[in-house]
């Protein structure tokens, strides 16, 4: 049976995965709309992974023999103004992600439930290499520049990036 304090703060944590795919989903609608073919890619499967952090809290909770409550969506925001301003909104939104894992995870310690504070170690791993890798893509964009050709060079960067995670995954299968 679930600590009834974590199982509040697990559901809150649905919802919040939730928006994070519902978001990039429309930051990879807005990229395909744009013709930035490699970031459209990041950011559809970034709000699949998104998906799947939602759906493993949901299976957790129900394992618990909890109640998984299932969020109402909010609507993402449609337009962006640029490539840039879509990074940095992303890196912002992970960081939100990230002190809410934080903050779960102190209750589940304080609430003595070590299950749940087993469960939330793969999220911790998992917000650091989100947070890691999107400020690669910043950095990327600072040293590229605003030049003409820019968003060909970011496109390209950010497609470089979608190659090195599909061969990490396949490695990862094959482990
Ligand atoms: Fe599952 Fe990137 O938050």
């Amino acid at each position: 049976m679930l600590n009834i304090k974590t199982l509040e703060f697990l559901n809150k944590q649905i919802a919040l995965e939730g928006n994070a795919s519902a978001t990039y989903l429309a930051m990879a609608s807005w990229c395909e709309r744009q013709g930035l073919k490699g970031c459209a890619t990041f950011f559809y499967d970034q709000s699949s992974e998104e998906r799947m952090h939602m759906m493993k809290i949901i299976h957790y909770i129900n394992e618990m023999d909890g109640h998984a409550i299932i969020p109402h969506q909010e609507k993402p925001k449609a337009d962006y103004d640029s490539i840039q301003e879509l990074f940095k909104i992303v890196y912002e939104q992970e960081k939100e992600v990230t002190a809410a894992i934080y903050n779960l995870l102190s209750i589940s310690q304080a609430e003595n439930d070590h299950s749940t504070t087993l469960f939330l170690q793969w999220y911790v791993a998992e917000q650091r290499e989100e947070e890691s890798q999107i400020r690669d893509i910043l950095d990327a964009i600072k040293l590229i520049g605003t030049g003409g050709q820019s968003l060909f060079f970011i496109d390209q960067e950010v497609a470089k990036i979608n190659a090195q995670k599909e061969e990490e995954d396949l490695f990862e299968d094959e482990e």
